[in-house]
């Protein structure tokens, strides 16, 4: 049959042309010879409506496969000038020993995946991550936060200081103070208010550190989350609810939480947050301490330069407590030994 010859020509045609395309440029020319409206598939299936009522069916079906197969040659081209592209712009060969990304070689340190789900969850409220600096100091870390300088958290046995005294240009409290390793995440609070205007809706994770002897559940250095919010008009119903929705999507439905007054110098008032689940193994049923939060003291807004008519809340998560917590990890240190056989119970996300 002569159409049949003819779509055999036009497919060995295409092989030779299309493996010849090294451009994106050859590769349009390629396509317009064989499948544009003028191009010689196209010319063969005007052909097609002239042939006889048995021939038809056998034809149209050859015409499809070629079509199929000249777009399949064309696709692969597409893939390989892409990646010779994506080469070019490297300056050297991909490396065959990397794992190839979603194959399972390479997954987020548990820790890491919970600080994600944080920022995920809360992003859905509308939270944006904020930077920090993990060496501060005293200023950022205790007086602008109403932390007096009695305050035990203040004392050498608890804080990391360091030698050097630091001119501090920006803030007016004193002329020189030293630098510290921030002992928590509030700082961001004070760095935020000064640099942005509310409404502000913040979350910064980051490390803190602590001068604890390190133990199965005390590390000198650790993980907390920081989250604040500044606007008028907010209130403790807005912190409950904010965070009866993080603990929830983090734990699960049917998750409890609970809020105890306490002591925060730099919040009023302030809370310790509870939680209780029924899927927690061992702990199941009964409540957890899981973070400390409350509203914005006045005297921080007044700090960092806010009217009276300022109002916010804060809140801090420790990312290792809830680690152990959901993943049932009894020994801190187990998160920071590298290894891997501990780490690879980990590369499907539970969470
Ligand atoms: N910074 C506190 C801590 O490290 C936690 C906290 C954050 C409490 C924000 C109240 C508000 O324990």
């Amino acid at each position: 049959m002569l159409m049949i010859a003819k779509i055999d020509e036009i497919l060995r045609e295409a092989m030779v042309v299309i493996g010849k395309v090294s451009s994106r440029a050859d590769l349009e020319a390629a396509k317009a010879k064989f499948l544009s409206p003028s191009g010689s598939l196209r010319e063969l299936i005007k052909g097609v409506a002239l042939l006889s009522k048995e021939e038809k069916p056998a034809v149209g079906q050859a015409i499809n496969v070629c079509k199929s197969e000249i777009d399949a040659m064309l696709a692969a081209k597409l893939v390989e000038i892409e990646s010779a592209e994506a080469e070019s712009l490297l300056g050297e060969a991909p490396d065959p020993t990397l794992s190839k990304a979603g194959s399972g070689g390479t997954f987020c340190h548990p820790l890491t995946q919970i600080k994600n789900r944080i920022v995920e969850i809360l992003g859905k409220l509308g939270f944006s991550v904020a930077d920090g600096s993990e060496i501060e100091t005293e200023w950022f870390c205790f007086d602008a936060l109403n932390t007096p300088q009695s305050h035990p958290s203040r004392s050498e046995s608890d804080t990391f200081y360091f030698d050097t005294a630091v001119a501090v240009e920006n803030v007016a409290k004193s002329d020189s103070e030293r630098y510290i390793l921030r002992a928590h995440t509030s700082t961001v609070q004070i760095r935020t208010m000064l640099q942005q205007k509310p409404p502000i809706k913040i979350l910064s994770p980051g490390t803190v550190f602590r001068r604890d002897a390190i133990d199965a559940t005390h590390s000198p250095s650790f993980h907390q989350c920081e989250g604040l919010v500044v606007e008028e008009g907010t209130n403790v119903c807005d912190l409950k609810a904010t965070l009866a929705f993080l603990f929830e999507e983090l734990i699960g439905k049917g998750c409890e939480m609970r809020m105890r007054p306490s002591f925060f110098p730099f919040v009023s008032p302030g809370f310790e947050v509870d939680f209780r689940s029924e899927n927690l193994g061992k702990l199941s049923n009964r409540w957890i301490e899981i973070c400390g939060c409350g509203m914005v003291a006045p005297s921080v807004f007044k700090n960092c330069g806010y009217g009276d008519d300022a109002a916010g809340f804060a809140f801090g998560v420790g990312i290792e407590r809830l680690a152990m917590l959901l993943y049932g990890v009894d020994d801190i240190r187990l998160f920071f030994k590298n290894d891997a056989r501990f780490l690879r119970q980990f590369a499907t996300p539970m969470l």
